[in-house]
């Protein structure tokens, strides 16, 4: 930890870093774009050149000619051939550790329609997962679209290592207040008086054991979130929303269309709302993994 260029007391190291990884950074979505021809078999210049934007950007948009097929073997064979392997389960996920994000009836027995991915309601940033545990904080996120809506649905992004560089430069001691381990809270969630998650405490910002990388917890929500009480913590949340609410080069808006998919570490992502019709109904697969893309790491890893 102590010679990691996300250590707010290593200068030198991070000035290194921070050259480095603004470098020749992609100033369009469409540098981020990857063409896949056979996602069931992924070429070895296809996972390449995904691997190579990971490293780069944390994140790459994969195209493939797969239009509506709905075959969930079309995102889990993309993962698995950039090292995403173990999926995070639960219960909303059919079994299958991919989870159908599509708006839901309203006689869905599993009350998917009290979570706001199985609404057509915009979604703040945030990274996924925000509220696991440690030992499964979600390092890989792979979104498929099925079917996309006629209207909205549009996500932006950012690399969570720029928004990490934004708040660094703005004052070093917005990373400190974001690494303590207790700066955010998610408050135990109660299904009908029973406790379905207790309280889950961590940092916003961590360096993983293994890869080295930054990691990063957010939501921009504001219900169902608390902040340490803590000077240092609120005037770090705030200039993050300023960072996130300001217009930036950094941030990359697009609309994934039917076989296109985004494949990242968990970066920073919103989501507009949007309107289905008759016989176009939007549908997206996600898969969250406990591996961050492999080779994609600060160490190579
Ligand atoms: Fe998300």
């Amino acid at each position: 930890m102590n010679d990691s260029p996300f250590h707010p007391d290593n200068h030198d190291a991070y000035l290194r870093w921070r050259d480095a990884k603004l470098a020749d950074y992609p100033a369009k979505l469409e540098q981020l774009v990857v063409e896949i021809q056979d996602p069931r078999h992924p070429s070895a210049a296809e996972v390449a050149a995904v691997r190579e934007r990971c490293r780069k950007a944390n994140m790459a948009i994969y195209a493939t000619p797969c239009g509506t097929d709905p075959d969930k073997a079309i995102p889990r064979e993309v993962g698995r051939a950039l090292g995403l392997e173990r999926l995070d389960s639960h219960l909303m996920t059919d079994g299958d550790g991919l989870s159908a994000l599509t708006v839901a009836e309203n006689d869905d027995n599993r009350g998917k329609g009290d979570y706001i991915p199985y609404t057509n309601k915009p979604i703040r940033w945030h990274t996924d997962g925000y509220y696991n545990t440690p030992d499964h904080w979600i390092l890989g996120l792979l979104l498929h679209c099925v079917q996309s809506a006629p209207d909205g649905g549009e996500n932006q992004l950012l690399d969570q290592e720029i928004a990490y560089i934004a708040l660094r430069e703005s004052n070093p001691g917005h990373i400190r207040a974001l690494m303590q381990p207790d700066a955010m809270t998610v408050p135990a969630r109660m299904d009908e008086n029973v406790m379905a998650r207790p309280d889950q405490s961590g940092p916003v910002f961590a360096v993983l054991p293994g890869s080295g990388s930054l990691h990063m917890r957010y939501t921009a929500r504001t219900r169902s979130i608390a902040w340490k009480d803590d000077p240092a913590v609120k005037a770090a949340v705030a200039a993050l929303e300023d960072i996130l609410a300001s217009p930036s080069p950094y941030v990359f808006r697009g609309k994934l269309e039917p076989g296109m998919g985004l494949i990242c570490n968990n970066v920073l992502h919103d989501r507009a709302g949007f309107t289905d019709c008759d016989g176009r109904k939007r549908l997206i697969y996600r898969a969250r993994y406990y591996d961050r893309i492999a080779g994609t790491g600060l160490n190579g890893e």
